[in-house]
């Protein structure tokens, strides 16, 4: 059940932005939002149907993860009262770096690069010593936490709405909860699609300083310091602080390339106040994304074919 604070902070993440979209609630889907990390549901997540990618995951989970993640993915490992940001909670199902549509799960391959990569600016460490194959498993183990979070919920509302007793849910319709989540949150899942970036004339970069100046300043700052008169209320989906990116130290959480920043914007981050750009044409989110990359060195124009060709952090 969602708190009256809760619900009056979703209400202020929804501010007025012309043709950005806030990505904090997920695109409207049947299935009902998970769980928060307090809520128990009437599943046990070691009893949730799992690959063998998933069940051999786990283990590696255990002997890597599970320290900031916590035992069952709600991100309330030993270390996580000193982290900021937390560590996720994949059982919500918010995942910030995505080449998803806002409101969607990540596909394997956007888990497995955060996974080898990590997070730069956070505390998520990259794996790349991780053996490939182990990286995969931990890729479906994070996606059927993130499953079993859903089918929690699900669980619960059919319980809550339905009168299906705890025994049901967990027992004779296990497997059609299962089906369920799978058909709504995996096979629905879309690239989105991103073409090749522009060349950084000054035109394109003035462009992009207007489109900032409108719709981006206010957080990020009329410097891209990250300052912006907004910048001091934010609150991601959990109520944390949450301070937008400081664009002049060049560091992003999940690669800066031009194609990146592309993917980032029309994707949004879930979960936070950082919105999607949806609807604006491709024209409109390259100049943004270019006048953001030259804020790093204010007046040079960056080297957008090459970086925007290499595609990876
Ligand atoms: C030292 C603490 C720490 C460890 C160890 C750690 N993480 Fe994280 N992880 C974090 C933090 C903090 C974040 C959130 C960063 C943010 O919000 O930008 C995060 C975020 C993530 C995300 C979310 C990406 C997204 O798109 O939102 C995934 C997936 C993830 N971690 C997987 C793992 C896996 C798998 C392991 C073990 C192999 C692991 N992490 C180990 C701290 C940790
Ligand atoms: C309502 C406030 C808000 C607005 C408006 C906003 N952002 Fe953000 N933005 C954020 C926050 C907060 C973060 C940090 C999220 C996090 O750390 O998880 C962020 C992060 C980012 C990132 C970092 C992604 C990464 O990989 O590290 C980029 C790029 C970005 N914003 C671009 C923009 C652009 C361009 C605009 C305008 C078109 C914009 N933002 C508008 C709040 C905002």
């Amino acid at each position: 059940m969602r708190t009256r604070a809760a619900a009056l902070a979703l209400a202020a993440l929804a501010l007025p932005l012309g043709f950005l979209i806030p990505t904090t609630t997920p695109a409207a889907s049947p299935l009902p939002d998970s769980q928060d990390p307090a809520t128990v549901g009437p599943l046990f997540v070691d009893a949730w149907p799992a690959s063998d990618a998933a069940k051999r995951g786990k283990a590696a989970y255990e002997a890597n993860c599970i320290g900031c993640h916590g035992p069952e993915g709600l991100g309330d490992g030993g270390a996580a009262a000193w982290l900021d940001p937390k560590p996720r909670n994949f059982q919500k199902g918010y995942f910030k770096f995505r080449t998803t549509a806002s409101g969607q799960l990540p596909t394997e391959d956007d888990l497995f690069r955060t996974i080898t990569k990590g997070l730069p600016g956070s505390s998520m460490p990259g794996f790349p010593l991780v053996a490939e194959g182990t990286r995969r498993d931990l890729v479906a183990y994070v996606l059927h936490l993130a499953a079993f979070g859903k089918g929690q919920a699900h669980a619960r509302y059919l319980m809550d709405e339905e009168g299906a007793s705890a025994k049901d849910v967990a027992g004779a319709r296990l497997s059609e909860i299962a089906g369920r989540v799978h058909a709504d949150q995996f096979d629905g899942r879309k690239r989105i699609p991103v073409g090749d970036a522009p060349a950084a004339t000054p035109d394109v970069l003035a462009r992009g300083a207007s489109i900032f100046k409108q719709q981006c300043a206010s957080c990020h700052g009329t410097t891209g310091r990250g300052d912006g008169g907004s910048s001091y209320t934010l609150r991601d989906w959990q109520e944390a602080e949450i301070r937008p990116r400081d664009f002049t130290s060049g560091t992003f959480r999940s690669g800066n390339s031009a194609r990146d920043l592309f993917i980032r914007m029309r994707s949004g981050l879930n979960g936070t106040p950082m919105p999607a750009a949806v609807s604006e044409p491709d024209a409109d989110v390259w100049a943004v994304v270019l006048y953001v990359m030259s804020l790093k060195q204010p007046g040079t124009i960056p080297a957008t074919r090459r970086m925007g060709a290499e595609g990876g952090n």
